[in-house]
């Protein structure tokens, strides 16, 4: 047994006052946890704490909070790792408090309905199926339904949504777990309707464009569905494989930045606007909706130059790579551009089918030469699977 420190945050609308914390003492053993130890508080101290729970065994995905400042899932967090994060130097204080990015109903519960379901449904998550209907079933490839056994995954515990950057800005943007609900369908063969879903992510302003690639979301998902991957694979189903170039820019931008690193070694960030709006190439600057995007910036561009954060030198004139280090640079690029068409897999597998030979066991056969792709814990992707196998969310 040892002896815990459990810092609530709580509060109840209805009582008019404001959120506040409260401790409460328990003493439970180190490996029970953290969602025991609330419940130990409500069963022994206070039975009004609000927190919802379910399966306690990180199934149903009920139990998503903060625990000392990090969404997870309060049944999947023992007490003894909490406590010893370091986050509390007395090494026995845990805090929880609601999940972020969603309005608190009361003490630990958000409301998921307000924000993560309503974003779920913004990318109709059901399948929308080809025709004509096989008469018994649809067979999927089998490297398809790996690709998608990752998102499959999802329990739909919202701690991504918790602590999502860019939704903090842009209470709008789709979301780390809605994106990675659209790739479930986006990636599977049998969805009739690939490129309406990735066009209507891309041209819409808080899509798959407005994610910043914090890593939050990989970081805080109990699953290792990795939305933040799943967000980069429908841009590239959207750019690359449908050409879709969005009113958003999203598309051109990364364009940009690959081809001035490509012809710099290092990226020029005065040349990364007029391309991203106006064409990726020198002339991009003088295209009417570059130059309206560099007027609107005018007065971030003359405060940071004012601070000196950029100098009209550094406009100008770039940095320059040795010629070895941008010929090893450009190297790079031209391998990765010279390999075959992608095969989009899942994080547990991925890379390009340049050795169909290759042999079996922790190395999947589409490894690349020097790519070694190794299975990771997750579902097993050499595991035959047929369309009628259920989905687990
Ligand atoms: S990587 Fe993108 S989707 Fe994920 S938390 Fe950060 S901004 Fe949100
Ligand atoms: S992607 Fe992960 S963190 Fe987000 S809702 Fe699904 S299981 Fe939870
Ligand atoms: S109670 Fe079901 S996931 Fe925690």
């Amino acid at each position: 047994m040892a002896e815990y420190t459990l810092k609530l945050r709580r509060y109840n609308p209805e009582s008019g006052e404001a959120p506040f914390w409260e401790e409460f003492q328990i003493e439970l053993e180190p490996h029970r946890s953290v969602l025991e130890g609330i419940l130990k508080v409500k069963a022994e101290i206070d039975g009004s704490v609000g927190i919802r729970c379910s399966c306690r065994a990180a199934i149903c995905g009920s139990c998503g909070v903060r625990i000392n400042g990090r969404a997870g899932l309060a049944c999947h967090t023992h007490l003894g790792h909490a406590a010893d994060s370091g986050v509390h130097a007395d090494g026995r204080t845990i805090t929880v408090e609601p999940m972020g990015n969603m309005p608190i109903l009361k003490d630990l519960i958000v409301d998921m309905d307000a924000v993560h379901w309503k974003k779920i449904q913004r990318v109709t998550p059901w399948l929308i199926n080809k025709e004509p209907v096989p008469e018994r079933e649809y067979i999927v490839p089998h490297e398809n339904m790996v690709d998608v056994t990752q998102t499959m995954a999802c329990i739909q515990c919202g701690a991504c949504v918790s602590d999502c950057l860019s939704m903090e800005v842009d209470p709008l943007f789709v979301g780390p777990a809605a994106s990675a609900r659209a790739y479930r369908f986006v990636g599977d063969p049998r969805d009739a309707e690939q490129y309406e879903r990735v066009k209507d992510l891309a041209e819409d302003r808080h899509g798959i464009y407005d994610c910043t690639h914090c890593f939050n979301c990989i970081e805080a998902c109990p699953k290792g569905v990795a939305p933040m991957s799943q967000i980069m694979r429908l841009r590239r189903v959207a750019g690359a494989d449908h050409g879709i170039v969005d009113r958003n820019n999203g598309h051109r931008h990364e364009q940009a930045f690959v081809t001035l690193v490509k012809e710099g070694g290092l990226l020029h960030e005065a040349e990364l606007l007029p391309r991203s709006y106006g064409g990726d190439s020198w002339f991009g600057k003088f295209h009417p909706a570059a130059g309206q995007e560099l007027l609107s910036s005018l007065p971030v561009i003359t405060t940071a130059l004012l601070r000196g954060k950029v100098t009209p030198k550094g406009v100008l004139a770039p940095h320059k790579l040795p010629k070895d280090a941008l010929a090893a640079v450009q190297a790079i690029t031209e391998k990765v551009e010279r390999r075959r068409p992608r095969n989009e897999l899942n994080l547990y597998i991925t890379g390009y089918d340049d050795s169909p030979g290759a042999g079996d066991g922790d190395v999947h056969p589409l490894a690349a030469d020097g790519d070694a792709m190794t299975s990771a814990p997750g579902p097993n992707p050499h595991r035959p699977t047929s369309a009628s196998e259920s989905e687990s969310a």
